[in-house]
């Protein structure tokens, strides 16, 4: 019996290096689209996956989650972790990876580095769900919030929905400094602001993407006019949200899975029974999303795991033929079934 590990043994695995050569290789508006395409694809098929709020681990400091979905065919899940104190410790606020699996066998079919891939996904969710509620001809967007997911969610906003402008504001200046460095040359207007009553002047669309482990306030009551589209991604904790209830009680509100946002997005600081929308009730036509000028809409996203499945089917269609994956030698798969054991012991030195 050889010592090879067997073809079902090896798994294809994404690394960071290989997301991003296959980021610039198909070009990064373009993996917005492609992802915002799949993403909308699946939303319009949301009824036959298995759903379940995330599994949430908190710390005093932070959370870690596991995120599963299957269609029946393919089962998905990713690790992902928020930590707001990590940046000032030279640390990531989120990092994340994530596998697939074949229904049938349960053996998995890709494993992949998902820290870039959440940003991506994310972005491309906003301006997908944008796309269905934003105001029409929005081209100017404020971006409160300037940490690494921002730049993505410019760039989102800027392929999907015709955004030229972005106007950026961080309780950090020099978070802004560096987000308007990246976005200089992505062919967007970009304008730094000094608060984020500022930001606001002339957007049509605002995205608030702030991190802290608590309730803040990052848009007041008074901050927000009528007709504007909230994409609001940065409350996504049990006691951890961005908005003034009051613009709750304003806006239109339109959510990923309400037992999951029920629980970590703005609308926990509502009743529990207050309406909200699902957005692939919007995306499949069942119900209208933005119906006048003046409404206020709110995408209340906090991340679900469907997005996170089609974002990884992506990835395996897209490595496909290509140099961005490595074959890991991840499962262990003797040539007897039964015979786990013998396989261990021919392995002896
Ligand atoms: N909804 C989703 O699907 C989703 C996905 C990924 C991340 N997130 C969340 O998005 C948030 C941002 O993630 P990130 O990776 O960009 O984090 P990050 O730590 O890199 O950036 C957050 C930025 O917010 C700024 N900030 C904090 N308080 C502020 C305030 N009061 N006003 C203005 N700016 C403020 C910080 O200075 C920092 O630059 C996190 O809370 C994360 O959990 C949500």
């Amino acid at each position: 019996m050889s010592l090879t590990p067997s073809k079902r043994a090896y798994v294809p695995f994404v690394s960071v290096e290989h997301m991003m050569g296959l980021v610039h290789h198909i070009g990064i508006e373009q993996v917005l689209t492609d992802l915002a395409s799949e993403i909308e694809a699946d939303f319009r098929r949301w009824p036959l996956f298995d759903k379940t709020p995330r599994v949430a681990s908190h710390s005093d400091v932070g959370v870690i989650e596991l995120m599963p979905t299957s269609d029946g065919e393919t089962y998905g899940f990713k690790y992902v972790n928020g930590h707001p104190k990590n940046t000032a410790e030279g640390l990531q606020t989120v990092t994340a990876f994530g596998l697939l699996a074949e229904v049938e066998s349960g053996y998995p079919t890709l494993l992949s580095e998902m820290t870039l891939l959440t940003a991506l996904r994310t972005a491309s969710t906003s301006a997908m769900a944008a796309k269905h509620l934003a105001p029409k001809g929005a081209r100017t967007m404020a971006m409160i919030g300037n940490g690494a997911q921002s730049e993505f969610q410019c760039l989102a906003f800027k392929a999907i929905c015709g955004i030229n402008t972005v106007r950026l504001y961080d309780i950090d200046a020099s978070a802004t400094k560096r987000c308007a460095r990246n976005l200089a040359a992505q062919g967007l207007t970009v304008v730094e602001c000094r608060s984020g009553q500022e930001a606001m002047e002339g957007a049509q669309i605002i995205t608030t993407c702030t991190a802290d482990k608590q309730y803040a306030t990052i848009l007041t009551d008074n901050m927000v006019g009528s007709g504007v589209h909230i994409n609001a991604i940065g409350g996504d904790c049990p006691g951890k949200t961005e908005l003034h209830r009051d613009i709750l009680l304003r806006s239109s509100i339109f959510v990923e899975y309400p037992p999951q946002t029920r629980v970590e997005g703005e609308i926990q600081q509502l009743e529990h029974d207050h309406a909200v929308t699902e957005l692939w009730k919007v995306i499949e036509g069942q119900v209208s999303g933005r119906t006048d000028d003046r409404q206020i809409t709110l995408f209340d996203s906090v991340g679900f795991a469907i997005e996170d499945f089609s974002a990884l089917r992506y990835i395996a269609k897209a490595v496909k033929g290509t140099p961005f994956f490595t074959q890991l030698d991840m499962i262990a798969d003797p040539d007897d079934p039964r015979d786990l054991f013998g396989m261990l012991q021919r392995a002896k030195p």
